[in-house]
């Protein structure tokens, strides 16, 4: 009975198909990808030279935190800020910030305005060491976090976040490079990046299986 066999032979490769388009959706509405952060402006007032001023020791930073989800929203827990100089980038920190905890939706760019000045701990004394002759200075800038992923019913995990940048700042007391300065991962921390491209390997092994066998000639 060729016809009968053919039929459920056909039955069981479209079945094998669907699983695999079943797991490709589930696996791309489930993948979630990191928050984007960057520092639109950083200015220090006191190491303005045409001011003539080393009172205002405070640093006007904007950041940028965006969620690039399609559909899911972003629970950020405390966002911990920390400054520290070049070349001694693993030194004491001459200043620390956290932004309070906060939901961001989908697709949505959040900006955050920080004021860090003496009061929040900033340290002049260790700033105004390791400012240039030239009067630049190289801010190494870690942003740490927690992020949960809002999906339809439910949150995910914690994911942590750890991005980083330095940043230049020249005589005028403000940022040289004019475009917005992107933190990113430290090395080690690309494995994530790898480990997310495998699963992406494996799904477009699995979409390719299901269609190699609803192509194979059935001959039982
Ligand atoms: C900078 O300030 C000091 C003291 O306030 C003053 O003596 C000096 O002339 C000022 N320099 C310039 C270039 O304005
Ligand atoms: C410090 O500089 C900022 C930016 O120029 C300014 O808004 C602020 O009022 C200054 N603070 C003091 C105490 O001078
Ligand atoms: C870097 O910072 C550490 C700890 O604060 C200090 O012991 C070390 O001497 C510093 N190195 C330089 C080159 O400033
Ligand atoms: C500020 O930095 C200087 C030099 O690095 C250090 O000696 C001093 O203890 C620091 N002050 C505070 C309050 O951390
Ligand atoms: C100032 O000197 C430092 C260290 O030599 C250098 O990295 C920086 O680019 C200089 N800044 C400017 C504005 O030339
Ligand atoms: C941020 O700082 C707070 C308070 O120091 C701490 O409890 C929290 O674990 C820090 N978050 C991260 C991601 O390091
Ligand atoms: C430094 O101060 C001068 C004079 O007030 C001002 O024009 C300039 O914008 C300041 N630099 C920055 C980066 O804001
Ligand atoms: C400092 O950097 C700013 C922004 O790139 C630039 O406009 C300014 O001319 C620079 N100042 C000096 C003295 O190089």
């Amino acid at each position: 009975m060729p016809d009968q066999s053919g039929g459920c032979c056909r039955c069981c490769f479209s079945f094998i198909f669907t699983l695999g388009l079943t797991a490709l959706f589930v696996w791309l509405s489930l993948r979630t990808s990191n928050p984007k952060c960057t520092i639109r402006s950083f200015y220090l007032p006191a190491l303005n030279r045409t001011l003539n001023d080393t009172k205002n020791t405070t640093v006007f930073v904007t950041l940028r935190l965006g969620n690039t989800n399609k559909d899911k929203g972003v629970y950020y827990d405390a966002v911990n800020l920390t400054f520290r100089l070049q070349p001694n980038a693993t030194g004491i920190p001459v200043a620390t910030y956290a932004v309070p905890r906060f939901y961001q939706g989908h697709k949505k760019t959040a900006t955050k305005k920080v004021a860090v000045g003496p009061q929040e701990g900033l340290n002049w004394t260790a700033v105004s060491s390791g400012v240039y002759p030239n009067g630049s200075a190289i801010f190494r800038v870690d942003l740490a976090t927690d992020v949960r992923f809002k999906l339809m019913f439910w949150r995910t995990k914690r994911h942590r976040l750890n991005v980083g940048a330095d940043v230049l700042v020249n005589d005028s007391g403000g940022k040289v490079n004019r475009k917005d300065i992107k933190l990113s991962a430290a090395p080690d921390h690309h494995l994530i990046g790898f480990f997310s491209g495998q699963i992406s390997i494996e799904a477009v092994k699995a979409v390719t299986w299901s269609h190699w066998t609803t192509s194979l000639p059935c001959n039982t």
